[in-house]
This record gives structure tokens, C-alpha cells and sequence, in this order.
């Protein structure tokens, strides 16, 4: 039967993901699965319904794709699929409730408060802002608070740039997610769930040429230098796969999954984010970690089909 990997799709990250679903659906091939290609529109339904692919990996990115939409649809048409369930979706996409439930197991992620846009319209735009950086101090850093290639997000350090920074979020969503901005080394790690249960990948350490790592820093081939495995003593290593995992456990997370950390001055290791369909570009970490675990990316997702479709939906 025909493995369909469902890419594009309409959020924002719909040209990642394209170049995603173009390099993972060519590994699959090169490992003589029989694959297509979807691009993930209002056709998807019928398509489901008449196709009945054999199973389906999700390589989409943003919105519907890793927020449990789609993954809702795939359980009610009973198709295997690769990835974490609806549920897990709900309760790992959005980021300040991923912090939450870290912080509550005895993780530490960087202090944070969540704005919707209505507090800033009831309650007087600069006074707002005037409260967040007092709890949350200078540098920090504004992300839509679900959302994904930091596409809207933005470091502030003055707080005469809050105004246009906070704009700039809500371009993006309805609610920021402001963050202490933590200085240190960026870290990747990738999960993946084979044969005896979850698995930490090498950390990949990402270094952006101007200092953020953002839209262009990644997916701009020689703007960012990646390290794999990562520059980190032994225990810092252990330390960042260990909340990795930790993280894919908590959430409830399924077959693959990216932790984003930081490790910070002080050698903390500081939890950002989980990444439910990280992307799978030329320039994006998990193909980095996989190869430097010395697997191949086709080989690995033929585990992950396999595992779907053994598991059903
Ligand atoms: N959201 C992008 C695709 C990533 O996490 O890799
Ligand atoms: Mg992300």
C-alpha cells in the first residue's frame, strides 16, 4: 500500500514543509516504499476516503498540522499515521503549556508570562508592557505563543522597541508568549521511538552568524553552523537528551519528536519548546542528528511506518 506524506498545507510554514515532504518522501522512496506526495488542501478528505493510503506521515508544519487537526482527521478515517496523536498535539503545541507541565515535573524553562491581545486593549497598552518587563527584565524575547520557525518572534532589548516587537508577534497570533531572553548555547534534540521505547539523538548545537536564529538564519543554507553531536561536556549532553526525553514522555509525544533548549551561562539547561513535525530541510537538525547517530533518514521513518501501521489508529 502507498504511504502518503502530507505536506504544504496553508499556515505559514508551508514552503518548509513542502522542501520537508520533498526530502523525506524521496528517502522513503530510495528505501522502495511506494510514496506520494499530498499536498494537504480541501481535497483531503475525499482523497482519504477513496485512496485509503496504507499509513501517512505528517510533514506538515504550523497551524493544522501539528496543533492536532489533521491528526484528528487521520484517527477518524482509522489511518495509521506517524506522529503524535490529536491529544498530544493539543497539549504540546502550545507553548506555554508545555513550559507549564516542564516546569511542574522539576524542569527549568525561562520565566515567562502569556498576553493575549485583549489585556493590552482592557487594560491600557504601555501599562501592560510596563508590568511585563518589570516581572520579566530586559533582554527578552516575544514568540507567537503557538506557532513555529520563529516565524514572529522577536528579541527585545530596549524597551523602546517593545511596541513595534509586540505588532510584529501579533502578525503572527492572538496571544505572545514573553519570555526572559536566556543567553547561551542552542540546543537540538531529536526522539525517536524504535524498538525499545524513546530514544535521544545526539544534541545538534546551533550557531546563527548574527547571534538569532531566525526564518533566514535557518533555512538559508551557510547562515547557521551546526554542530553534530553538540559541544558539550558529558554531563551537559546528558543533561539536555535527558529532558529531551523527559519532554517526549511528559507530553505525551509519539514516534519522533525535537526538544529546543538552551544551555545557559551558568550551565542550566533551560527548556524552550517541543516541535511536534520538526522540519526535515537540507538545514533543519533532525536530519542532522540522525546521520550523526549513523542511521539514514529513509531508513529511520520505514521504522516509524512500520511501527504505525503494527500500531493502527
Ligand atoms: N517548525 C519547524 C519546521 C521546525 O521546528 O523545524
Ligand atoms: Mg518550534
Amino acid at each position: 500500500r502507498t504511504v502518503a506524506v502530507l505536506a504544504g498545507g496553508l499556515s505559514h510554514e508551508r514552503d518548509v514543509s513542502l522542501r520537508s515532504g520533498r526530502r523525506l518522501s524521496a528517502a522513503l522512496r530510495a528505501e522502495g516504499l511506494t510514496v506520494e506526495e499530498w499536498d494537504t488542501d480541501a481535497e483531503l478528505l475525499s482523497r482519504l476516503r477513496k485512496e485509503k493510503p496504507g499509513a501517512v506521515v505528517v510533514a506538515l508544519h504550523g497551524g493544522e498540522g501539528e496543533n492536532g487537526s489533521v491528526q484528528t482527521i487521520l484517527e477518524m478515517f482509522d489511518v495509521p499515521f506517524v506522529g503524535t496523536s490529536s491529544d498530544g498535539c493539543r497539549r504540546a503545541w502550545d507553548k506555554p503549556t508545555a513550559k507549564a507541565l516542564l516546569r511542574k515535573a522539576g524542569y527549568s524553562t525561562p520565566d515567562w508570562v502569556v498576553l493575549p491581545s485583549s489585556t493590552f486593549r482592557e487594560l491600557g497598552a504601555q501599562a501592560v508592557l510596563d508590568a511585563m518587563v518589570e516581572r520579566l527584565g530586559l533582554p527578552l524575547i516575544l514568540k507567537p505563543d503557538q506557532g513555529g520557525s520563529a516565524l514572529g518572534t522577536q528579541v527585545v532589548r530596549e524597551a523602546s522597541e517593545l511596541p513595534a516587537a509586540m505588532v510584529g508577534c501579533f502578525a503572527y497570533g492572538d496571544t505572545v508568549l514573553a519570555e526572559r531572553f536566556v543567553d547561551g548555547v542552542e540546543v537540538a534534540v531529536t526522539v525517536i521511538e524504535r524498538g525499545d521505547g524513546p530514544e535521544a539523538l545526539p544534541a545538534v548545537e546551533i550557531v546563527p552568524e548574527n547571534g538569532i536564529y531566525d526564518y533566514t538564519a535557518r533555512y538559508t543554507a551557510g547562515l547557521t553552523d551546526f554542530f553534530a553531536p553538540a559541544r558539550l561536556s558529558e554531563e551537559t549532553a546528558k543533561a539536555v537528551e535527558e529532558l529531551a526525553l523527559a519532554a517526549h514522555k511528559i507530553l505525551g509525544l509519539r514516534d519522533i519528536s525535537r526538544t529546543d533548549a538552551v544551555v545557559a551561562a551558568d550551565g542550566t539547561v533551560q527548556f524552550l519548546e517541543v516541535n511536534l513535525s520538526p522540519g526535515l530541510t537540507e538545514t533543519s537538525t533532525v536530519p542532522m542528528a540522525v546521520e550523526a547517530s549513523g542511521n539514514g533518514l529513509g531508513s529511520v521513518f520505514v521504522d516509524l511506518v512500520g511501527r504505525a501501521i503494527e500500531r493502527g489508529n
